[in-house]
């Protein structure tokens, strides 16, 4: 992001929380089944923990306004990763700077000796940004801290002896990401440093080595490097297990402003080697809003699942989307899983099971078929407004375009398709609603598909209110968009041009509210 220092006291301990704060679910724009802050201002999930039997999700919080300014950590929890218990704060900014991305851990060995062997300490890892060092055109403002909890994330203390690594004199030098390296018995750290990734390791937490660095070279470099996120995957129906290397960059997304991309290589507890060549860059999501994501630590064996969040905005336009008291929301949780695809291995990104408990209302119907202008209107019986949608079509072989539209009677409408010529997806937010409020928002877009005349489709859709994630190929296609239309979708069609589709199977979910 631009960093933009706002004059602020950064030892200033506010009492503001958001503890039993709950959102008001009917405000204009709100998000009804996707996590968003009760108010004010919210970017980057941080800290994705599982512990006792929560998820905790930790956000880059600034609970004095609706725009960027002096970070905090927010807090939530979850039993289910659908319903959001809001939290208080967990982490104030101090006299070491604001508090920035990072992520927490269960410490189980107790290496750090921050907890005991049968009660664990949480570790959060973040960066201190010093916007004061900053402002007089110091380099070394970006640090790495510490602060542990031993009551399950109730309460924080920040460690005496941050911060935990200093800076080389790199102004962008944060975001880091840790975890255990079973093989050689110690923590990895993986941060991002301007244009590349350095790794740590450390016996204890508090203590990093330098291992080594990877990027320069590689994938986008068409922004800074932000927020990475190294995990094995195993390979889909194999055995083979590769490490991903999740990392955002802002600018340079292929559709503007903000986005991520990912490696797929091997590591060795020191090294990260990337399998493609340096000119390939692979981006996790097609659309304009999933950013600064990355997965859950700690998730049980017995589960496996990688679980992944993205921030639901783009930094071009983030601070002046239409919502009046507080801003953004998080992406549906979603299992990260690797195939080996036409074009190579990719990341395949599905929405997790537990949304399904969700569906309420349901509509579907069976092998129809849609020529020109399917009008279900009537037929779903809810609003679509805070819909699930499965899709499984079969279009002949001279359709060119096939696409659902979301319209309200101002005209506002909202496209999610696929243009058969072309082999592209693409999603149409020109018309959706409002869009004054910034040049960069209303742009059309398209992310090209790997299999060009596939002949049998199914797609996932989540529509909530002011968001569409659209999931195609198996989770090969992703496409995460915001829109803001003057009052809630009311309309849904199913449209095809030039031939005929075979809808073999549709069913549409009304959703419930998690708040
Ligand atoms: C990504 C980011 C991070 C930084 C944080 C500050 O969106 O710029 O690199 O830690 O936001 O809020």
């Amino acid at each position: 992001m631009l960093i933009i220092t706002i004059g602020c006291s950064i030892s200033c301990k506010k009492n503001t929380s958001v503890e039993n704060e709950t959102v008001t679910p009917h405000e204009t724009h709100r998000l009804q089944y996707h996590f968003s802050p009760p108010a004010h201002w919210m970017n980057d999930p941080n800290g994705m923990v599982f512990y006792k039997g929560e998820y905790h999700l930790f956000y880059q919080y600034y609970p004095d306004s609706t725009v960027w300014g002096p970070m905090h950590w927010g807090h939530a929890v979850s039993k289910d990763l659908v319903h959001w218990e809001h939290l208080p704060i967990a982490l104030y900014p101090d006299s070491l700077g604001y508090i920035f991305s990072g992520s927490a851990m269960v410490d189980w060995k107790n290496t750090s000796g921050l907890g005991t062997q049968t009660d664990p300490p949480l570790i959060a890892i973040y960066t201190y940004h010093d916007a004061v060092k900053a402002e007089k055109g110091d380099s070394t403002y970006q640090t790495q801290g510490l602060a542990f909890s031993n009551d399950a994330g109730r309460t924080w203390n920040k460690y005496e002896q941050n911060p935990i690594m200093k800076n080389p004199g790199i102004k962008d030098f944060r975001d880091p990401k840790v975890f255990w390296y079973e093989p050689q018995q110690k923590w990895i750290m993986s941060l991002a440093v301007y244009d590349h990734v350095r790794f740590y390791s450390s016996p204890d937490l508090k203590t990093w080595t330098l291992e080594s660095e990877f990027g320069k070279t590689s994938g986008s470099h068409a922004g800074v490097w932000e927020c990475p996120d190294l995990f094995p995957l195993r390979v889909e129906g194999s055995d083979t297990v590769k490490w991903i290397l999740l990392l955002s960059i802002n600018p340079g997304g292929p559709n503007g402003g903000s986005a991520t991309q990912y490696f797929i290589g091997h590591f060795d507890g020191k090294t990260f080697t990337n399998e493609n060549s340096d000119t390939t860059t692979i981006w996790l999501d097609g659309g304009r809003d999933n950013y600064a994501g990355v997965t859950w630590s700690d998730m049980p064996a017995s589960d496996g699942r990688k679980i992944f969040m993205g921030w639901m905005s783009n930094w071009l336009y983030g601070q002046v989307v239409p919502t009046e008291t507080w801003r953004s929301a998080m992406t549906i949780p979603r299992q990260l899983t690797l195939h080996k695809d036409t074009s190579g291995f990719r990341i395949h990104s599905n929405p997790v099971k537990e949304l399904e408990s969700l569906r309420d209302s349901e509509f579907s119907f069976q092998n129809d078929t849609l020529l020109t202008e399917m009008d279900l209107t009537s037929k779903i019986g809810f609003s679509p407004a805070q819909m699930e949608i499965i899709l499984e079509l079969e279009p002949d072989s001279v359709t060119s375009d096939i696409g659902l539209s979301i319209s309200n009677s101002r005209g506002e409408e909202y496209r999610i398709g696929y243009n058969l010529e072309s082999g592209q997806y693409y999603s149409d937010r020109t018309k959706a609603g409002k869009d004054t409020f910034s040049p960069e928002f209303a742009k059309p877009i398209v992310i090209t598909q790997g299999n060009l005349r596939e002949k049998n489709l199914r797609w996932h859709i989540f529509l909530d209110v002011a968001s569409c994630e659209f999931f195609a190929d198996n989770g090969a296609v992703v496409m995460t968009e915001i829109f803001f239309p003057n009052e809630n979708y009311q309309q849904l069609k199913l449209y095809a041009k030039d031939g005929q589709v075979i809808i073999r199977k549709a069913t549409f979910y009304n959703m419930k509210s998690i708040w």
